[in-house]
């Protein structure tokens, strides 16, 4: 069977790779994969169940779908993480979608489609579907990769639905991860990012992750970086690779939720306040420069009005370079949905926009404090707001938008810092 697919990502970067590795497998059956979704015949949204808020919009781009559907021709499936976790309900809501396909399905996915291609509708969110080996994968880009390293988290926050949709911890080999970045590098690849929901987790063949970034940085590839890190499992050894392995940008992303150690406590962390702020003086200390970027929450059940305070408190204590500000949402099954006092929507939202105004305000400081300096910057093409200017990360992960040569696109080039937003640093090139 063949003919075009699009794939719709939402959610997090381990989904961009899950996307990437359904497009290899399905172009490998002989399908065209296509962005052109309203040619296509098969459209495949793979999804994320994380906050209530990314279901809804999934919901609402099915509803959307319905009439084509309904037209005849095309086949609607819903992969990933809300596939795995509401299953059948899916298709009794929506009962033109016809594949479901959970996390550890995606593998049979070719099939699953030809099965729906001769009627009704096929649900498989059971095991065993993500074969042992490399996954073929069609990348979007050439010049960054995602490398998946592991998959799945044991750590059952309590807050969190990743664990029962996503499983436990599994590292893939380390020769086998050497071996997909070398080939990447050959082909032209500057950076790879190296992908687990709790990556500092990893174990494999006796080589945990500071030891597989070792091996990495082996490979011929220019850039390195990670994500996501648990503070409750990040060792000295880590640290020292982070500091000593050249090729590992100078950028950490550490979760750390909340101030408050009763709320932390409460979401089962694992890693209180104090033990947090001590292991960020040792990274600022051994990796000077560094970014440390995080995750905050507003809102958990029974945060007290002092409890947030604390969020706030750390923010300005701690002055992370970059912060991912969620409100609490209410995940049915998680030990946190059988939690109260929940804390009203409203106050939700007002926590919620008070971090977002520190934050902006301590992101802006942050990069003021690199103007003058220089970046070296993985240029990635044009601004998609100016296209006469370039546009490309920082080792510490930032945006740079600076006036340059085309000619620079997909190499490392050298910016100098003379203007800053909250979001951007404003260069003006140097040769590199
Ligand atoms: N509500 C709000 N935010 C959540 N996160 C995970 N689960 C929830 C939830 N139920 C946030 C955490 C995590 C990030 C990926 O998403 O901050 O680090
Ligand atoms: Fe979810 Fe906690 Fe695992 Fe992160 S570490 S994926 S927040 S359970």
């Amino acid at each position: 069977m063949s003919g075009t697919v699009s794939i719709r990502t939402y959610g997090c970067q381990m989904n961009e790779a899950d996307s990437e590795a359904m497009a290899g497998l399905l172009e490998g059956e002989g399908w065209a994969v296509t962005d052109d979704e309203a040619a296509a015949d098969v459209v495949l949204l793979n999804t994320c169940c994380v906050r209530r808020h990314a279901e809804e919009r999934v919901w609402n781009a099915l509803f959307a779908l319905r009439a084509r559907a309904a037209e005849g021709g095309l086949i609607v499936g819903v992969c990933g993480c809300m596939a795995q976790w509401r299953g059948e309900e899916i298709v009794r809501r929506a009962p033109h979608v016809r594949v479901v396909c959970g996390t550890r399905a995606f593998a049979r996915l070719p099939d699953l489609i030809r099965r729906a291609a001769a009627g009704g509708a096929v649900v498989d969110v059971g095991e065993g579907g993500l074969p042992a080996g490399p996954l073929p994968r069609t990348r979007r880009g050439a010049l960054k990769a995602l490398v998946p390293v592991m998959r799945g988290c044991g750590n059952f926050c309590a807050y969190c639905v990743v664990p029962y949709v996503r499983g436990p911890e599994e590292s893939r080999p380390p020769g086998e991860i050497a071996a997909a970045v070398e080939a990447l590098a050959r082909d032209g690849c500057r950076e790879v990012t190296l992908l687990g929901q709790n990556v500092n987790g990893y174990a494999a063949a006796g080589v945990p992750f500071a030891g597989l970034l070792r091996i990495v940085g082996g490979t011929g590839i220019a850039r390195i970086r990670f994500l996501t890190s648990h503070p409750k499992d990040l060792s000295d050894g880590l640290i020292r690779a982070i500091a000593e392995v050249p090729q590992v940008c100078e950028h950490l992303h550490l979760p750390l939720q909340a101030g408050s150690d009763r709320v932390l406590e409460r979401m089962r962390r694992g890693c209180a306040y104090g033990r947090y702020r001590a292991l960020v003086v040792r990274i600022r200390a051994a990796v000077p420069g560094i970014a440390i970027s995080t995750d905050l929450m507003a809102g958990f059940p029974g945060e007290t009005a002092d409890d947030f305070e604390r969020t706030l408190g750390a923010m300005e204590e701690l002055r992370f370079d970059a912060a991912f500000l969620f409100k609490y949402s209410d995940r049915e099954g998680t030990t946190a949905a059988a939690m109260g006092p929940k804390v009203p929507p409203a106050e939700i939202a007002e926590r919620h926009a008070r971090m977002l105004d520190l934050q902006s305000r301590i992101g802006l400081e942050r990069n003021r404090e690199r103007i003058g300096g220089t970046e070296e910057v993985l240029v990635e093409g044009p601004s998609a707001r100016d296209p006469r200017r370039l546009f490309g990360r920082s080792r510490t992960n930032r945006r740079v938008v600076f006036e340059g040569d085309g000619a620079l696109i997909g190499t490392l080039a050298c910016a100098t810092i003379r203007d800053a937003t909250p979001l951007t640093l404003i260069g003006a090139p140097r040769a590199a």
